[in-house]
């Protein structure tokens, strides 16, 4: 290990007094569950969205399931949905029993677009779960394809809260939406999760599946979960709220001085951003093609080179979905979804948290460089 002047940690939690004043205040009153502070959360989140209605969860996975849940998808439905994301995107399909059909994604955004999603369905197609990758909402054109063929569409927001594509809120895109609040989150509550939609008649049936599939209390409807928040949870995650335009200026921040000072290089690609997005770059991630680097270096090589060097680095995601036991028993094997089988081996993802500084910044920069043969500065 080199000496290095910084150290350049991947993230770090935003927890201010204001976090540790109200989850006190919630252990202080007395009510710590089904309170005052879970509807307020709501309330807000759903006005932050610009949509009707919110259901507080105590995870993304749960607001997923609980939106396919409230889709009616059940037994043997499909369920399209992109083979380049984190499990729970797709872990709630096989939950309710229903087959995860994986559509290959764009090789500029890594999304699945809605009208390659609407190519692919069938007769059994019954939603469509459309994830915005790294903080960038889905072109959401297709859509309207996607709803003439009464697919309903779950828009997993977990990693684009405060996120917009033309004026419209990640979240609000689908028919529902899910957002997480898990420790590395732009807005965080060490565990804790969202769902939202306009429709009234999917909220109900949310609250009740996170709540034992009780209508009237001790009746039971309907299979449920106990995928309640907690007063603490929603305590900390008003104050993360109030605090989630501040946190994201910082992100798009430290993505513009990234763009700036690697975008030239050889072999090494910037986030794309279409025209009327505004990222939230939960991830800030480079596509490193071995073939073009200065160097020859490969994604790998890289990730070394930045460790080296104190720079921590992630991979989102190494290997697709469908290569993965759990989904390969479904009859997918390798070649099938070959953009983002290339590009699980060409991501990188640079630390773009709030809790950088200045210098942080620079290092990781000259960094990258370094590690892909360019100059430093
Ligand atoms: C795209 C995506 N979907 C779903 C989830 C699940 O969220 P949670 O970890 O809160 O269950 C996550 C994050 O972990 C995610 O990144």
């Amino acid at each position: 290990m080199i000496q290095t002047p910084v150290v350049v940690p991947l993230v770090a939690p935003q927890v201010t007094e204001a976090e540790i004043a109200a989850a006190t205040a919630v252990l202080r009153s007395g009510q710590l569950a089904g309170g005052p502070q879970v509807a307020a959360f709501e309330r807000e989140f759903a006005d932050s969205v610009g949509v009707g209605h919110a259901v507080a969860v105590n995870s993304g996975t749960a607001a997923n399931h609980a939106a396919l849940d409230a889709f009616g998808v059940g037994d043997g439905d499909e369920v399209l949905v992109t083979p380049f994301t984190f499990a729970a995107s797709a872990t709630p399909i096989v939950m309710q029993r229903a087959v995860p059909r994986f559509v290959d994604i764009e090789p500029r955004t890594y999304n699945l677009d809605p009208a390659a999603a609407a190519a692919a369905c069938g007769g059994r197609t019954r939603a469509a779960v459309l994830v915005d990758l790294f903080g960038l909402p889905f072109e959401p054109n297709g859509v309207a394809a996607l709803d003439a063929r009464g697919v309903r569409v779950l828009e997993d927001a977990c990693q684009a809260i405060g996120a917009s594509r033309n004026g419209r809120m990640a979240g609000s895109l689908g028919a529902a939406g899910s957002f997480s609040f898990y420790a590395t989150k732009n807005i965080m509550t060490g565990e804790g999760g969202m769902l939202v939609t306009d429709d009234a008649a999917t909220a109900v049936r949310a609250r009740r599946f996170r709540h034992h599939g009780q209508g009237a209390q001790y009746e039971y409807l309907s299979l449920g979960y106990n995928y309640r928040m907690t007063d603490i949870t929603a305590a900390i995650g008003r104050v993360q709220l109030a605090r989630l335009e501040t946190l994201t200026a910082a992100r798009r921040a430290n993505a513009a001085f990234y763009d700036a000072a690697l975008g030239d290089l050889e072999g090494v690609a910037v986030p794309f951003v279409p025209t009327g997005v505004e990222h939230a770059y939960h991830q800030y991630s480079l596509l490193i093609d071995p073939g073009r680097t200065g160097n020859g270096a490969d994604r790998d090589a890289v990730r070394a080179a930045l460790a080296e060097r104190g720079v921590a680095s992630g991979v989102y995601y190494p290997k697709p979905l469908h290569l993965h036991p759990l989904f390969a028993a479904y009859g997918y094997g390798p070649g099938d979804f070959p953009v983002a089988e290339r590009i699980a081996g060409q991501i990188l993802a640079l630390p773009i948290g709030p809790h950088l500084d200045r210098a942080q910044l620079e290092w990781t920069v000259r960094s990258v460089r370094a590690a892909v043969g360019a100059a430093e500065t």
